[in-house]
């Protein structure tokens, strides 16, 4: 069928601290291209019949027989897909251990062996495979990889992402010191393995597909894995790579303490750990820049005159006792912000709990601020809201990745990277509604849908992901 059409709730965020909530809505997908061709307010004001509706929005007539019509029960609604925009996919072999270690002994005892172990294509196939699916079931509809440093499974993640049809970047990791003997590169080798890789993944495109198409769902990004991991020399040649190739970049900054001062110790002519990746020519706005917790005012400047993302991760940084981001503070100065569950610095893959975590971080610094008295004014001590958090979650991802044309909103244009959720499934987390009506005497009462999403956000998971959606294409369903 050319067209469906879906009636019923849809959510999606309209701005930072808005959210769209059509109770009665129409949405129509063009199966052939995945995108949304439009999305209608209310069907009770609607034309009569579907057909006459989509002649508004493609222009020319539509056959009824073209078109699927799809219901929605009242305890569902349609939302934007979640975008986690940073992650290690390799890290899935160990998640869950290791929380009480600080991040440089954490990546010695678990990360650097596990990740060596990717050599093997079969290990990389089987949990590349378990990754995929995980993410996947968890309503992630895009996410930012980081691979290992092996070209061969990096292309194995590939092209088992092409096949599942989640949305992705992935980076072939670049390492040259601080790492141990059984898990490192030459500078030659990383730079030509980087090279190989881009030129492999565009080789193997799907047919048909060209390079600037959303249908062109996973792309390469260029990924030095840390400071600590390449030498300056090494950074300017990813840099340089990244600009011939037009290319986006990843890596990690200011996440703890003593990487830190690992930091200024290896780079001692740097007048910041930011100033390594601004002298290295890192800095580009198509940077996505992980944790961010502990940084300076003149880092805070640097980035933001370069228009870099932001990457948090609260559960990573809570779980590596790494620290807490002040995401309000990054919001109020206008960066572009977005969550990452960064498995396995982070014990949970889902964007659902991120969302979560980030809502504990800010209530805890917003905690703090109002003690210490050092909140700047009333918006920097304004707790999180529900819209901001679906919004990091969604929207402020697409913007971190570069995709907020393609991807993000439910909106006429872009993709339908979308889910259905329903909030009463079997075994559902979140109560039935008649557990938790709204009740006559509350003050300032939500409307139902306000509270179902509320509830949603802070009790569903996967059991409620009923259908999820790339390019209009259904790729997990209940
Ligand atoms: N810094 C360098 N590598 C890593 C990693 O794998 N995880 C986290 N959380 N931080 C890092
Ligand atoms: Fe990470």
């Amino acid at each position: 069928m050319p067209y469906t059409v879906y009636s019923g709730c849809v959510v999606s965020p309209s701005g930072l601290s808005r959210l769209s909530i059509l109770p009665n809505g129409l949405l129509c997908v063009d199966n052939e291209t995945g995108k949304i061709v439009g999305v209608h307010n209310d069907s009770k004001s609607a034309p009569e019949s579907l057909s006459a509706l989509l002649k508004q929005w493609v222009g020319k007539p539509v056959d009824e027989s073209e078109i699927k019509s799809v219901r929605l029960k009242d305890t569902q609604f349609l939302m934007p897909g979640f975008i986690d925009t940073h992650t290690h996919a390799p890290q899935f072999s160990f998640i869950g251990l290791g929380h009480d270690l600080p991040l440089m002994d954490w990546l010695e005892k678990y990360t650097f062996p596990h990740e060596s172990d990717f050599k093997d294509l079969d290990n990389a196939r089987n949990l590349y495979e378990s990754a995929a699916s995980f993410t996947i079931r968890n309503g992630t509809t895009c996410a930012a990889y980081y691979a290992t440093i092996h070209l061969e499974s990096c292309l194995t993640l590939v092209d088992i992402l092409r096949k599942r049809g989640q949305r992705a970047f992935v980076g072939k990791v670049n390492m040259v010191q601080n790492a141990p003997d059984f898990y490192i590169e030459t500078l030659d080798e990383t730079m030509d393995a980087t090279v190989k890789f881009i030129e492999e993944v565009a080789r193997t495109r799907p047919e048909g597909v060209t390079q600037d198409s959303p249908l062109d769902i996973v792309k390469p990004i260029i990924t030095p894995r840390f400071a600590p991991s390449c030498t300056m020399e090494c950074l300017k040649k990813l840099a340089k790579v990244a600009k011939e190739h037009n290319l986006p970049i990843q890596t990690h900054l200011n996440e703890n303490r003593s990487e830190i001062e690992f930091v200024a110790s290896q780079f001692p002519g740097s007048d910041s750990y930011a100033g390594v990746y601004g002298e290295a020519g890192l800095l580009t706005d198509r940077t996505v820049l992980a944790h961010c917790v502990h940084n300076t005012e003149p880092e805070l400047k640097m980035m933001k005159e370069k228009n870099v993302g932001i990457s948090h991760c609260p559960n990573s940084n809570l779980s590596l006792t790494s620290g807490m981001c002040d995401v309000r503070r990054f919001l109020l100065s206008g960066f572009k912000v977005g969550l990452g569950t960064d498995v396995s610095g982070g014990y949970s893959p889902t964007i659902m709990d991120a969302m979560r975590m980030a809502a504990t971080t800010n209530r805890a610094l917003t905690a703090e601020k109002i003690a210490s008295k050092t909140g700047l004014n009333e918006e920097d001590t304004t707790p999180l809201g529900v819209p901001e958090l679906i919004y990091l979650a969604t929207l402020g991802g697409a913007q971190v990745l570069g995709l907020e044309s393609q991807v993000g909103s439910l909106e006429q244009g872009k993709q339908f990277d979308a889910l259905l959720i329903d909030l009463e499934t079997e075994n559902s987390p979140v109560p039935a509604e008649n557990v938790t009506p709204s009740v006559k005497n509350e003050k300032n009462a939500l409307t139902k849908w306000q509270r179902r999403i509320e509830q949603f956000l802070y009790l569903g998971d996967d059991r409620n992901i009923t259908n999820v959606f790339v390019n209009g294409r259904l790729i997990h369903s209940l």
